[in-house]
């Protein structure tokens, strides 16, 4: 474990030539005294302990993620046509219920946004991207106006968690100072940083350096949210305000519903929900769409990564020519908080890692060179926040309409790129606006014929 004193040459020098790790203080003599102190620090706040075992498990042997196919069934979902058919369910009931959660102040909502961002190829924390078809709103802004919405419906805005990583945390914080928190108060916005894992040389095993001075790591994945939020003190800070439920979503998404009544109330009182971890659904564009879907495994509900998911299962259908496995996973959660903190209770937990082949620049520590690589050198491990929902008791999932919630922006071009994600933006805002009696101008193919924008502080779907 790391140590809490200023950790000592000596102790991390043994501690690392226990694990056959040495080769991070080649350099050590080198660094100057602050830089010395820092990289102890670094090297002393790594789970060390675990690493042999982190390099057979993943390094150098490839886990399997692949179920068997007899094991799995398709989730099953409360459908969003509520009203008809054999799956019909009350949803002014559970709208109600959650709506009065609200008031009450007993749900956060909160936003992942440790990630690098690489696809998207923009310079900045991804929730400064401009993302909205008209004004190119910073995707931050219409999150903070979904609460400063809430607000005003329910009186009170809700606590709003941001998890960043050292990536991005002083960026995303100064980008909240510059604008004002977008008019929210600040004691209502709560920035904390998750956990990051060393990066591993794929040929050898060991940890590599980025520099002379600091181990190279990578954020943990969004995975690492379920214990950020216990270890940064964020579910105190939620238990001391009355905080029940946090509202769980990625940073990529502009239009999500920040804090969504209906969903919320279903999580926390539906018969067949243990309160625990709930998930949003939408059905699949196509067979090969990049989305997790929801199955059951042997009774539990999981998300299975679409890498996971082999292509004979994928491309199933039923007899009406549905997608067998159709549920897709928008990354919208509703997490318990005593479920959160039941999952740290004994210390140590933590979830499947998944392994990545990445490119990572570093030092050879044999002839103190910087390397940039020009394939995958290293194995980045992270873990996935859905692996949490089998531990569940009893999960629920909700399906919702793609064009009122998912328009993720992941990519600089083609499919979930800020194009597709402003069509996805007009469409909705047309739609909108004809269900308050206003036409909107149409293409021939059916597209609305303009560009609309309208923000969650004037309507929301
Ligand atoms: C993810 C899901 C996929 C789902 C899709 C919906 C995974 C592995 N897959 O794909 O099943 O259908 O979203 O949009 O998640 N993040 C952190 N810290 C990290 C890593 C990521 O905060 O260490 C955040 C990112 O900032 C982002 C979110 O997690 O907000 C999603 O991560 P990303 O790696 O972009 O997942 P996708 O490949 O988009």
């Amino acid at each position: 474990m790391p140590t809490t004193a200023e950790p000592t040459l000596a102790d991390v020098r043994s501690r690392l030539d226990e694990i056959d790790q040495a080769h991070l203080l080649t350099f050590y003599d080198e660094l100057d005294e602050a830089s010395q102190r820092s990289l102890l620090a670094q090297i002393d706040s790594l789970e060390l302990e675990r690493v042999p075992e982190w390099i057979d498990a993943y390094v150098r042997s490839k886990p399997a993620h692949e179920v068997d196919p007899d094991r799995l069934e398709p989730a099953p979902y409360y459908p969003a046509d509520h009203a008809s058919g054999a799956h019909a369910w009350d949803r002014a009931h559970y709208r109600s219920l959650g709506e009065d959660m609200l008031r009450e102040g007993k749900v956060a909502a909160f936003t992942v946004a440790g990630g690098q961002g690489s696809r998207l190829g923009f310079d900045g924390p991804k929730g400064a991207f401009p993302a909205t078809p008209v004004s190119r709103k910073p995707i931050f802004r219409c999150l903070a106006e979904w609460c400063l919405a809430a607000a005003a419906r329910y009186g009170r805005a809700p606590l709003w968690a941001i998890m960043t990583s050292p990536l991005n945390h002083d960026a995303t914080v100064a980008f909240f100072d510059r604008h004002g928190h977008f008019g929210l108060d600040r004691d209502d916005v709560l920035f904390f940083n998750q956990g990051v894992m060393p990066s591993f040389d794929m040929a050898s095993g060991r940890i590599l350096l980025a520099r002379k001075g600091a181990v190279a790591t990578n954020p943990d994945g969004h995975g690492g949210s379920l214990r950020a939020l216990h270890h940064s003190g964020a579910l105190e800070t939620m238990r001391s305000r009355g905080v029940e439920h946090v509202s769980y979503f990625h940073v990529d998404n502009p239009i999500v519903r920040v804090v969504d009544p209906t969903f919320v109330g279903l999580h926390a009182h539906a018969p067949d929900s243990s309160a625990q971890m709930s998930s949003k659904m939408v059905p699949k564009a196509s067979w090969d769409e990049k989305v997790g879907v929801f199955a059951r495994i042997d009774d539990k509900t999981s998300v299975l990564e679409y890498s996971d998911l082999p292509e004979r299962l994928a491309r199933l259908t039923d007899d009406a020519g549905v997608i067998r496995f159709n549920a897709g996973s928008v990354g919208i959660h509703t997490i318990g908080v005593a479920f959160v903190e039941s999952l740290n209770a004994g210390g140590g937990f933590s979830l499947p890692f998944h392994r990545a082949e990445k490119k990572v620049a570093h030092v050879d520590p044999a002839t103190g060179e910087a390397v940039r690589p020009e394939s995958p050198n290293a194995i980045k491990l992270e873990t996935f926040v859905f692996d949490a929902i089998p531990l569940a008791d009893r999960s629920i999932v909700y399906e919702t309409d793609r064009t009122d919630e998912f328009a993720p922006i992941k990519n600089a071009r083609g499919t979930d790129s800020p194009e597709t994600s402003m069509r996805i933006q007009t469409e909705r805002a047309a739609r909108m606006l004809r269900a308050a009696g206003v036409a909107v101008p149409r293409t021939a193919d059916g597209a609305p014929d303009c560009t609309l924008e309208l923000a969650p502080t004037f309507a929301t779907a």
